[in-house]
């Protein structure tokens, strides 16, 4: 993270440079959005007329750049505010346990759940509840106590090491179903787990489809001005593209999930790793190699962590500034995002919270990230912790949750390369397009670089073409 004392200062520069003041508490709008200079890039000088930058200017070029429509494809995102309240958290929160209790109430063995208050008034049998996990600890008998919470009351559920259930990986924040018996001996009434309930992705929800090939191209972390960025592959694999020879003929779509180029301030001293410094050119030089595909291929950029965006989640679309440079076949789309394909679903994911996942899930790790991704579709949440490793902004939807079953999933962020097929979803964890990094020697980590993984809309059909 880039130091925020830094920050303050190239911003207070920026516009004394330009002969601008700025209001104390613009500046901490912007340090507090967590877009440190790159918000610079959204204020257009003609809207600071009076020689004075208030926050109003701030909020504004923000918002405007959060509401940006994609155009010709649905994007279900927008109002996230800017000044995060605890009434912004509470709605967050509603509408996270909300969105996912309708999903795990669907199953068949949550049929008659109640509220926690109304299971607590059973004296005795059987009850059903949907609950957000508020603490988790072991007991001295191996097994193991959850809190969990819904919109009115909390209650203290036990999983036993008897029926196995305590060796079952919870996260905090997730939304679970709980169906066990209730005791109500003790002065605070206790549920006995008998069934953990996941949303998860229930069988049959996968459509069948058929007819022509219509393949969508998936590749993320291109990294593009760092020294390790791996240039001669990412050309080889432009040139098959546009080589449209049979291989090709039916490639429709080519999507980058995040990360596109290096930036700047990323972590520190980033600078001596980056090939070009200036974070607005290593964008222009990434449309050099866009620029040759054939304009009939969509191409669909989404930000990551590295782009110049907010880093908090959902981050917005690239901005205005930058994606006037790239072509008409190029669109722009916030990071995460719900993709129609030909009335296909793509769920699109930089994948942030992987790192979370293989940090909480005992047993995870990098070279197995497939499962991470797995777990993640099991929970319908991209981020099912808040907070972690995954910064999230508490808007008053929550966008993480995986509403609708997608056909195809994408993720990327960890430079895994992993695909496989959970119940029905194909999903992958994109290739990146950059060398092992020092970072990832000292955490012996080897990435699978130059992958381009192919999908196709119609039949179940993924693979994977390598341009090592
Ligand atoms: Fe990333």
């Amino acid at each position: 993270m880039p130091n925020i004392f830094q920050e303050k200062e190239v911003i207070i520069q920026y516009f004394s440079e330009r002969g601008l003041l700025i209001a104390p508490d613009a500046l901490n709008t912007m340090l507090r959005e967590s877009l440190g200079s790159y918000v610079l890039e959204l204020i257009s000088e003609d809207s600071i007329a009076s020689g004075y930058v208030t926050e109003n200017i701030v909020i504004e070029a923000i918002r405007k750049q959060h509401t940006v429509k994609a155009p010709e494809y649905e994007v279900d995102f927008a109002n996230v505010r800017i000044n995060s309240s605890v009434d912004d958290f509470r709605n967050y929160f509603r509408s996270r346990y909300e969105k996912v209790k309708r999903l795990i109430t669907l199953s068949i063995s949550m049929r008659g759940t109640t509220s926690i208050k109304s299971a607590k008034r059973l004296m005795n049998g059987e009850v059903k509840i949907v609950g957000m996990v508020q603490d988790q600890n072991v007991t001295v008998n191996g097994n193991r106590r959850l809190v969990v919470e819904d919109l009115e009351d909390s209650i203290t559920v036990i999983l036993m090491k008897r029926n196995g259930l305590a060796g079952e990986v919870i996260l905090l924040d997730e939304v679970i179903g709980i169906v066990g018996g209730i005791s109500t001996k003790d002065k605070d009434p206790v549920i006995f787990a008998r069934e953990i309930i996941r949303p998860d992705i229930p069988a049959g929800s996968i459509r069948e489809y058929s007819g022509e090939p219509a393949i969508v191209g998936s590749i993320s972390d291109i990294h593009v001005g760092s020294k390790t960025f791996l240039g001669d592959s990412f050309k080889k694999m432009i040139s098959w593209i546009k080589s449209g020879g049979e291989e090709t003929s039916s490639l429709k779509y080519l999507v980058l999930s995040g990360d596109v180029v290096d930036g700047i301030g990323v972590y520190p001293s980033q600078e001596r790793d980056l090939e070009i410094q200036n974070p607005f050119e290593q964008y222009l030089r990434l449309n050099d190699y866009i620029s040759e595909i054939p304009e009939e291929i969509k191409v669909f950029i989404m930000p990551g962590n590295h782009d110049i965006v907010r880093l908090a989640e959902p981050q917005p679309v690239l901005p205005e500034r930058l994606r006037k440079e790239f072509s008409s076949n190029v669109t722009f789309l916030p990071n995460p995002f719900n993709l129609q394909l030909e009335g296909r679903r793509v769920l699109l994911y930089h994948g942030m919270s992987l790192n979370d996942i293989v940090e909480l899930v005992p047993g995870m790790n990098f070279d197995t990230i497939g499962r991470a991704v797995e777990e993640i579709l099991r929970r319908r949440h991209l981020a099912p912790r808040y907070g972690g490793k995954t910064p999230l902004i508490p808007a008053p939807e929550d966008y993480h949750v995986i509403e609708e079953v997608p056909d195809i999933f994408i993720t990327g962020h960890v430079h895994s390369h992993a695909m496989g097929n959970y119940r029905g979803v194909r999903y992958v964890n994109s290739s990146t397009w950059q060398s092992q990094t020092d970072y990832q020697k000292m955490m012996n980590f080897s990435p699978n670089p130059c992958m381009l993984t192919l999908f196709d809309l119609n039949s179940s059909n993924y693979f994977a073409k390598d341009f090592k």
